[in-house]
């Protein structure tokens, strides 16, 4: 049986993107695409989905989150923005509903895979840099890709990385963490020229999402099961 889909946001750039993927997709039927004028309560109450996605704004993604998990749906929130404390209560709170959901910093695969060889690489170099570049219009930052690759590389050596960001016109999303020991340096990048790269993890996310008792961050929690 198909799953149910409502897309917030589904009029900007990634919500376009991810309506187009999943109407095509058999797995998945798209019942609502809300935006900015839209009740996400009623539309929700009115369209019965099994999973939400939102793809907004920082200003909102919040309300949204919580707003959304009011409702017996499985939440995927893509938007960035949300502060590790606002995370950390939205996962508790699915904890005690046992309800399954996903935080998604990044829906690249590239990306995760990124993630996967810094915290390797951080067990042999103990100092590390990130500079992260996004399009001009991205109005969080640091990234949330960056903040948790920071975090990844702090859990293995204790080193906190500064984070670099640049907002220019060119960019879509580009992450460099380079590493450096005496007399050697060793840079991992990783870039991504359109947001077609975030569709096969969108998609991912979507099809995993049913299976969780409670919100997880991060895509990788799809790649492991
Ligand atoms: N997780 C990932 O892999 C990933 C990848 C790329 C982007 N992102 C994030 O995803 C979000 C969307 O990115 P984007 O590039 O698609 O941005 P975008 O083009 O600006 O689209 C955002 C959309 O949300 C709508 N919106 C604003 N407030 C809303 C509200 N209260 N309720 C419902 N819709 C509302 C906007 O409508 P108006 O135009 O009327 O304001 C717009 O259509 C951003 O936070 C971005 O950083 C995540």
């Amino acid at each position: 049986m198909p799953k149910r889909v409502l897309i917030n946001g589904a009029f900007g750039r990634m919500g376009q993107r991810a309506c187009y993927v999943l109407e095509k997709h058999t797995d998945f039927i798209v019942v609502a695409k809300t935006g900015r004028h839209d009740c996400l309560d009623d539309m929700i109450l009115a369209t019965q989905p099994d999973i939400v996605i939102d793809l907004t704004t920082a200003a909102c993604v919040w309300q949204n989150a919580q707003t959304i998990l009011q409702y017996p749906v499985y939440p995927i929130i893509g938007t960035s923005g949300l502060k590790r404390e606002q995370i950390t209560q939205l996962i508790d709170l699915s904890q005690k509903k046992k309800q399954g959901g996903l935080i998604v910093p990044n829906f690249s695969i590239g990306a995760i895979l990124q993630m996967r060889c810094v915290e390797s690489i951080a067990h042999y170099f103990s100092s590390a840099e990130i500079v992260e570049a996004h399009h001009e219009t991205k109005l969080d930052r640091p990234s949330g890709t960056a903040l948790r690759t920071a975090e990844q590389i702090q859990q293995v050596n204790a080193c906190q990385p500064p984070i670099h960001s640049i907002r220019l016109p060119g960019f879509v999303a580009r992450q460099e963490v380079v590493f450096g020991a005496p007399a050697e340096t060793l840079t991992i990048i990783h870039h991504v020229s359109d947001r077609e790269a975030y569709m096969p993890g969108l998609v991912l996310a979507c099809q995993k999402v049913t299976t969780f008792e409670q919100i997880y961050y991060g895509l990788e929690y799809c790649l492991e099961r």
